[in-house]
């Protein structure tokens, strides 16, 4: 197997050449922090008194982001590194003004939860951007709650998009009923509740990522959640957050890309470890078991407030599936990569209730149609969703990411059956939530993991 990134000024090729004679990946793959969790960390460690210790920090582009912001805002963050980071808070309410733009980079989880906290600094104001993607996605999600809130924030089309300007507020606490299931916008309003007046509610239609509940808690804020309701209810003004150590599990959503890989891939076994397994991450581990993908848990553990175990995965005959309305939620990173195992699966798979995918860091409805369609794939976009029709061999062709990480990686294991060379273009964007994967693709491949 011939893994090279190639020079494309300014992005980089990703070019990937099958072995002749066939391809069998086994070993042990390590893989990265979970991205959410590490953001978590840092901008609760941040807004804590005393010190946080983070082991196991994602070192994405992403989290890079989160860092950089909050030390802008007078946060001590020592560099980053995956053994262990120091956060020395500075307290909830003591963000100082930037002096200039904060740039969450590529991140929608860095900017929705620190407007949450932006908003709720009184006598100070903040200017928040992003890249290209971010700057195009939605932000009215978060900033319509803060406005009900007291908050003052405004932007391009509406209040609607980046860069936006806040004037910090006193907020009031509010009960918000989500339209979506989005973990991002749930953060955002209780990161804001922490600071406000009276309690805040946030109830979804379904239960997202449940990071931010369990970390406040350990911090020390006022919390229940109530998971019949798919509610959770934060009180404010309690006397603020107490740094924690916190140890991130891998992340699952990096996961996916090596279960995928080991359930496509014939005479494959890998064991994953020290994956993340927070009941409201593990759809992927349900919707492949639906594909009947053979995968185990071992070593189950909590860690720091955490589901953590290894997953071990052989390869087999996948089928077609529907996957739709509240497991959505809970894979809501894995669909591209679900996509490629569909592509494997005899019969058709239809993923459903996913039109959220549209504004994610690219349309991953479209593209991971388009791109996957090129290398031989029978995909049909619907509105929400996918049709996938299998069993459809895929070839090499040229493909590209736009510069979407969890496209580009996507595409990469899609790469390891065909017979024919890929071409992935602007292959860089991996680094966003995996820096090392083109790395560790290498290493699988060539039996040494
Ligand atoms: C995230 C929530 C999800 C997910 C994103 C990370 C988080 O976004 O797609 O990668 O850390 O809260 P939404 O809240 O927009 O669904």
């Amino acid at each position: 197997m011939l893994v090279v990134l190639v020079p494309n000024a300014p992005h980089q090729d990703l070019i990937i050449t099958p072995p002749k004679g066939g391809l069998a990946l086994q070993g042990r793959v390590k893989i990265p922090g979970d991205k959410s969790i590490s953001h978590r960390a840092l901008m609760l460690g941040a807004i804590a008194s005393g010190t946080t210790t983070i082991e196991g920090l994602l070192l994405g582009e992403d989290p890079r982001s989160t860092a950089e912001c909050f030390r802008v805002m007078g946060a001590q963050i020592s560099p980053l590194n995956s053994h262990s980071v120091t956060v020395e808070g500075i307290g909830l309410g003591n963000l100082q003004e930037p002096p200039d733009l904060l740039n969450a980079g590529n991140s929608g989880t860095t900017m929705r939860l620190m407007l949450g906290l932006l908003a709720s600094q009184p006598e100070r104001f903040f200017v928040v951007t992003g890249d290209d993607s971010l700057r195009s996605r939605p932000m009215s999600r978060v900033i319509k709650p803060l406005h009900q809130m007291g908050a003052q924030i405004y932007g391009r089309q509406g209040n609607s998009l980046a860069p936006l300007a806040v004037q910090g507020q006193s907020l009031q606490g509010i009960h918000y009923q989500s339209p979506i299931a989005s973990a991002q916008v749930k953060s955002c309003i209780l990161l804001a509740g922490l600071a406000a007046e009276g309690e805040t509610t946030v109830t979804e239609p379904s239960l997202s990522r449940d990071h931010s509940e369990r970390m406040l808690k350990a911090f020390g804020a006022k919390l229940t959640v109530d998971p019949q309701q798919c509610s959770v209810t934060i009180t404010g003004q309690t006397g603020g957050l107490t740094g924690q150590k916190v140890i991130v599990p891998g992340d699952i959503s990096s996961a996916a890309f090596w279960l995928v890989a080991a359930a496509i891939v014939p005479d494959s076994e890998l064991v994953i470890e020290n994956v993340g397994v927070n009941p409201t991450r593990t759809g992927i581990l349900e919707a492949l078991a639906l594909m009947g993908a053979d995968i185990q848990r071992e070593n189950e553990r909590l860690v720091t407030g955490e589901p953590v175990a290894d997953l071990r995965v052989r390869h087999s005959a996948l089928k077609g599936c529907t996957i739709g309305g509240d497991l959505i939620p809970r894979l809501i990173d894995e669909i591209p990569i679900l996509a490629v195992a569909a592509t494997y699966a005899r019969g058709t798979t239809v993923i459903e209730d996913a039109a959220e995918l549209r504004v994610k860091e690219s349309d991953r409805l479209a593209v991971t149609a388009s791109q996957l369609n090129r290398m031989g794939a029978n995909i049909t976009e619907r509105p929400d969703g996918l049709e996938i029709r299998g069993e459809t061999p895929l070839t090499g062709a040229s493909v590209d990411s736009y510069t979407d990480h969890r496209i580009a990686m996507s595409l990469a294991i899609a790469a390891l059956t065909a017979p024919t060379p890929t071409t992935i273009h602007r292959a860089e964007a991996a680094a966003i939530s995996y820096p090392n994967f083109i790395e560790t693709l290498e290493q699988v491949c060539s039996g040494s993991v």
